[in-house]
């Protein structure tokens, strides 16, 4: 990559957090029990037996945040709202004090002239619907749906764009197939209607945005994914994985239809209802969030039961989760959804990019986390050259504003431009805060 290319003008800044890992006070103003809740009591779960009862207290601690992002200059905060803190029972009655809180964070956000984009949903179900299936049961898009329709009720007039969900992918093989994240369930391929059902969910939910005119988005944890080898098996391997990974969320969002899931031997047909498809892609999508971190390298099965295997890729520098750090990955997949999808792929939006660091905070006071921003530079410069081969992204929200609780990690992976003390709450912006910070101004001088 020698030629130097920009960003367009107008393009969004921002930073990304999600509910359960920053708010703690998981008892507090009315607030119901979510699967994450229950999950991270199970010995085991999560390293060290961290838990999000407090995080980074952002719950209490949102004014210093909010001040934090103003002085960033940031255009847009990408945040979760809790719906067991909207509806504790998940269904029903509607907690006030809970939705009194999205609205003191949004009205500072607008304050300070940051763009709220709110998430609907970070993956902390109320634990009431995980009870009765979770996402494995319909009902639950139809609950979703209702729980939506109370926030926009008293958030609605205020916030111009909405994501139904946050990576569906992640939470039906994190959360249902493997059973590594909530709500811990290990059913393999049999999870796969949380992955129709969230999808429906998204669609009824998209219907009540619009009745309440509201942008429509949706963020998927989407990779580029590559063959190991040009051998026939590893590119057939490749492409189960790729339908599997992607396409199973962004062909019925974009083209209304499921990709060929015939390498799994499943099918969706048992789950999915005449009328579904046209609801999920709906009257299209005003924007698709993608959040990247690594590509992809698949083979031929190793091993009986999946279509496919994960082979290490070698050669890149691999971040404090081990995850390999390629940039160039960011462009490929860009450009390889609009030649997917062409005309029917909406303006993108990096809805989280970002990598995790052991940083610690030196004697002096500083946090130089350099790994972070060599990241981050590499990013955007992925995205520029997408953007100079014709792909339309409008904006670009870091994973993270803070440290936090990374799920079944727990506090050990630290993604933040702003470092936390967990014992204390002290939060160091780190040398990529700054750099950011400069970054955005530079970026608007233009
Ligand atoms: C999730 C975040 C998570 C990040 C880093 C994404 O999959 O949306 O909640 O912290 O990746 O693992």
């Amino acid at each position: 990559m020698a030629k130097k290319v920009e960003l367009p003008a107008g393009f969004r800044w921002g930073v990304s957090t999600a509910s359960y890992q920053i708010e703690g006070a998981v008892e507090e103003d009315g607030r119901g029990r979510s699967v994450w809740d229950a999950f991270v009591e199970r010995p085991g779960a999560v390293k060290d037996g961290h838990t999000g009862r407090v995080a980074c207290d952002h719950y209490h601690r949102y004014g210093e945040d909010v001040a934090l992002m103003r002085e960033l200059g940031l255009d847009g905060y990408r945040f979760s709202i809790a719906w067991p803190r909207v509806q504790p029972g998940g269904s029903g009655a509607v907690n006030a004090a809970g939705l009194d809180f999205y609205e003191r964070l949004v009205d500072s956000l607008l304050e300070a002239g940051i763009t709220p984009l709110p998430t609907l949903f970070h993956w902390d179900l109320p634990q009431a619907l995980e009870d009765e299936g979770g996402w494995l049961a319909r009902d639950t898009a139809y609950r979703f749906a209702e729980y939506v329709s109370a926030v926009l009720g008293r958030l609605g007039d205020r916030v111009p764009a909405w994501i139904t969900l946050n990576e569906p992918f992640v939470h039906m093989v994190y959360g249902y197939a493997m059973g590594i994240h909530a709500p811990g369930r290990a059913l393999m391929l049999d999870a796969l209607p949380a992955a129709h059902h969230q999808l429906l969910g998204h669609g009824l939910a998209a219907s009540v945005l619009r009745e309440h005119g509201r942008e429509v988005l949706i963020a998927n944890n989407l990779t580029p994914v590559q063959a190991a080898s040009e051998a026939e098996a590893d590119v057939v391997a490749a492409e189960a994985y790729d339908a599997l990974h992607n396409r199973l969320f962004t062909d019925p969002l974009l083209l209304g239809r499921y990709p060929d899931l015939s390498a799994f031997g499943v099918e969706l047909d048992g789950v999915v209802r005449d009328g579904d498809l046209k609801l999920i892609s709906g009257p299209g999508l005003d924007g698709l969030g993608v959040n990247y971190y690594n590509p992809t390298r698949i083979s031929a099965p190793t091993d009986p039961g999946l279509p496919f295997s994960d082979v290490r890729i070698e050669g890149a520098p691999r971040t404090a989760f081990d995850w390999p750090v390629v940039p160039d990955g960011l462009r490929e997949l860009l450009v390889g959804l609009r030649e997917r999808y062409g005309a029917a792929l909406p303006p993108v939006t990096i809805t989280e990019n970002g990598c995790s660091v052991a940083d610690e905070v030196a004697p002096d006071g500083t946090v130089d986390d350099r790994f972070r921003i060599d990241y981050l530079a590499g990013h955007l410069d992925a995205v520029a050259h997408a953007v100079a081969e014709g792909v339309d992204v409008r904006g670009y929200y870091t994973w993270s504003l803070l440290d936090n609780f990374e799920w079944a990690e727990g506090f050990n992976q630290r993604f933040g431009l702003v470092h936390v003390d967990f014992e204390t709450q002290r939060r160091t912006p780190k040398a990529s805060y700054a750099w950011y910070r400069d970054l955005i101004a530079a970026h608007r001088a233009l």
